[in-house]
């Protein structure tokens, strides 16, 4: 199920008002306070739980959590979770239970509660792509029928990026029982279904344990609060020291690779894990330069959470702001550090990056040209890095046998650009490049046709919007050359990627509905950057039966672009396709802005 596709239960859920008994005055609660269930059900019980140290937290939160013997608050010592875990349980805090919170108590507690009650990088890892709010089709690998139960209204992700006592998974969903009406509905359902399931002649008996419960069971040992990743982080967690030059390497869908720099200086205290950034990055393809200052934040050790703002436009789309938000997991050794900047009002909207700290040695982070062609001479290869030898020869630029570097065209520290030849027999595929005592993941493809390409992504997903309240939800398509390889198939295993070219956009009819006339309805792709646009949300008077503007459509890449649009020319462009489902605008939003401050 592809991932933040609202529910129309959540619609729902979104409009009702809350149950009585919650909103009302603050009274210490009974779940909050109640007996751990496993006791009284005399279940032997390990001595779990992490004391809770912070006077803040103690004070604010210990009204109705209430402190044992060794200092652990109830539900709150019981349970870890990333910085946008906590900060959403803090708001329901907030908004349901009249927890009185300034702002400043608030990012605090959260700071607090992220670094002691955390998640290990192991264990923070999986959830990444939920963080990063990376639109994608995420599969639970667990257990098919929590999953089923649980991405009927939310994603797999803000499940997985929780760990917590089987006490706590017990409170956790009771909660969704008193809280989210509807949840009965689900839960119910699933059973029903499972019913259905009759027992097999001599195999094993049915399951027929609620789905709930089945799910409590899984989840409980699946991410339980105790761990040994989390026992070995936290003994030797400590602020990171990321103050320095760091290298920059990222890719935006549609644009292609960016290089550059980033500079990190402490914020204050170096111990205080607060950061201010100045980054200016090039697009490998076009040449564009970005500028942007930013700041950050690191919880845990090692998850950044960062805002910035700065001049150029990155994606073309007339009202978004500059504003993005950072997110980013930095490597045990302070050297490396891997996520994605995206823009605050748009998740769809953002680049992959990889940062690698800049010391005396020289860096290779890539190419913009991503191929070069057998038989060819005369080729400029555009290689960013850092620390790059300005007296470098010929000799010194290495693509292994079969590639002849002529000569060294330009050479700054950044940026190096020289000229190649390809042996008409040189071997075809990958390899990777190389400067003199250089090191880095540099690679260009050696190719001699391109075979076909391939649209990415295959199935991509649009919402209507830009009407009276909701946002329109934009698709990025991309056309990615591929060779066929030693094979000679397509779509085989040894297929090589060539890279991103130029295409020609077009939409065309995907006959699911006779005669609908999706493409008519659904919006814009532009021609040259494959930037879908969605149309207004709303009945649209001019479609059969007053309809919404939603439906489904191939999207059509095609090859050179001067083929595609020169019909006349007996020569074809090779084309590739995906399709696009532009549905509904998303009516609710999970976000946790203020992680990022
Ligand atoms: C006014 C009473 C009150 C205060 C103060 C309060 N809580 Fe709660 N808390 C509750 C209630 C009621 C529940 C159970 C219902 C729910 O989960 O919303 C709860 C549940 C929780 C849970 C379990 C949620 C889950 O996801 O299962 C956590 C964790 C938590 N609180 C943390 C905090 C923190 C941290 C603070 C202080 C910043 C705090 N609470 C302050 C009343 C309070
Ligand atoms: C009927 C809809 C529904 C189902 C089914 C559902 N959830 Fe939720 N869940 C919600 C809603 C609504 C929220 C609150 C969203 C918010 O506050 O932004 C939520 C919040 C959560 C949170 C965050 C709670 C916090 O504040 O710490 C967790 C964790 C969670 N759900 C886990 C689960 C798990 C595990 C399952 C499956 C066993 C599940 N949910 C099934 C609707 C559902």
């Amino acid at each position: 199920m592809l991932k933040r596709v609202g529910c129309f239960l959540c619609v729902i859920f979104a409009v009702l008002p809350a149950p009585p008994g919650f909103g009302g005055p603050a009274q210490p609660p009974p779940t909050a306070t109640a007996a751990p269930r496993a006791q009284a059900s005399g279940e032997e019980k390990p001595d779990e739980g992490i004391p809770v140290t912070s006077d803040l937290v103690k004070r604010k939160c210990g009204t109705c959590h209430r402190a044992d013997e060794k200092g652990r608050l109830t539900r709150i010592s019981y349970r870890r979770t990333t910085p946008e875990g906590w900060e959403q349980t803090i708001k329901r805090m907030i908004t349901l239970n009249n927890l009185p919170l300034e702002p400043a108590e608030a990012r605090d507690v959260l700071r607090y509660l992220a670094d002691h009650h955390g998640l290990a990088p192991e264990e923070a890892k999986p959830a990444a792509f939920e963080v990063e709010r990376r639109l994608i089709e995420y599969t639970y690998a667990g257990d098919k029928d929590t999953e089923q139960l649980c991405t009927t209204c939310h994603s797999m992700g803000r499940v997985i990026w929780q760990r917590r006592t089987k006490e706590e998974w017990t409170l956790l969903l009771e909660m969704h029982r008193a809280i989210y009406p509807g949840t009965d509905t689900v839960f119910r359902r699933t059973v029903g279904q499972r019913r259905q399931s009759a027992p097999q002649a001599g195999g094993p008996p049915p399951d027929n344990r609620h789905p709930m419960d089945k799910a409590i069971e899984h989840l409980s040992s699946a991410f339980p609060l105790t761990s040994a990743e989390w026992a070995a982080w936290s003994a030797t967690m400590r602020p990171p020291q990321l103050q320095g030059r760091w290298a920059l390497a990222g890719y935006q869908p549609g644009r292609g690779p960016v290089f550059g720099q980033v500079v990190v200086t402490s914020q204050g205290d170096p111990n205080s894990g607060e950061f201010t950034t100045e980054t200016t990055f090039t697009y490998a393809r076009g040449g564009q330069t970005v500028t942007r200052r930013g700041r950050g934040l690191v919880y845990t050790g090692f998850q950044w959470r960062g805002r910035s703002t700065g001049e150029g436009t990155s994606f073309p789309i007339a009202g978004v702001s500059t504003d993005w938000r950072e997110v980013l997991f930095v490597d045990r050794d302070w050297r490396h550090a891997e996520g994605r900047w995206f823009t605050g009002a748009y998740n769809e909207l953002g680049l992959d990056v990889r940062l690698h700290r800049v010391g005396a040695d020289p860096v290779v982070l890539g190419t913009a040209e991503s191929m070069i062609k057998t038989g060819a001479s005369r080729q400029e290869l555009h290689l960013f890095g850092a620390n790059l030898p300005s007296n470098a020869s010929p000799a010194d630029v290495n693509f292994g046998p079969g590639v002849t570097v002529d000569r060294i065209v330009s050479a700054t520290p950044t940026q190096m650009v020289v000229s190649v030849s390809v042996a008409p027999d040189a071997s075809l595929g990958r390899r990777s490049v190389m400067i003199a005592g250089a090191t880095g993941e540099a690679s260009v493809a050696v190719y001699n046709t391109i075979d076909f390409i391939k649209v990415r992504p295959q199935s991509g997903l649009a919402r209507l919007g830009g009407g009276a309240a909701y946002q329109k939800q934009f698709q990025q398509f991309e056309a990615i050359a591929y060779a066929k390889g030693p094979d000679g198939k397509a779509d085989t295993k040894d297929d090589v990627e060539l890279g991103l070219v130029d295409a020609l956009w077009t939409i065309e009819e995907f006959a699911a509905t006779f005669k609908d006339d999706d493409k008519d309805f659904v919006g814009e792709i532009d021609a040259e950057t494959g930037l879908f646009t969605p149309n207004v949300d709303g009945p649209n008077p001019k479609r059969k039966n007053n309809a919404n503007n939603y439906g489904d459509v191939w999207v059509v890449a095609a090859y050179p672009r001067n083929l595609g649009r020169d019909r006349a020319s007996d020569a074809r462009p090779v084309k590739g396709r995906a399709h696009l489902l532009v549905t509904v605008p998303s009516y609710i939003m999970f976000d946790q802005p203020e992680v990022a401050r």
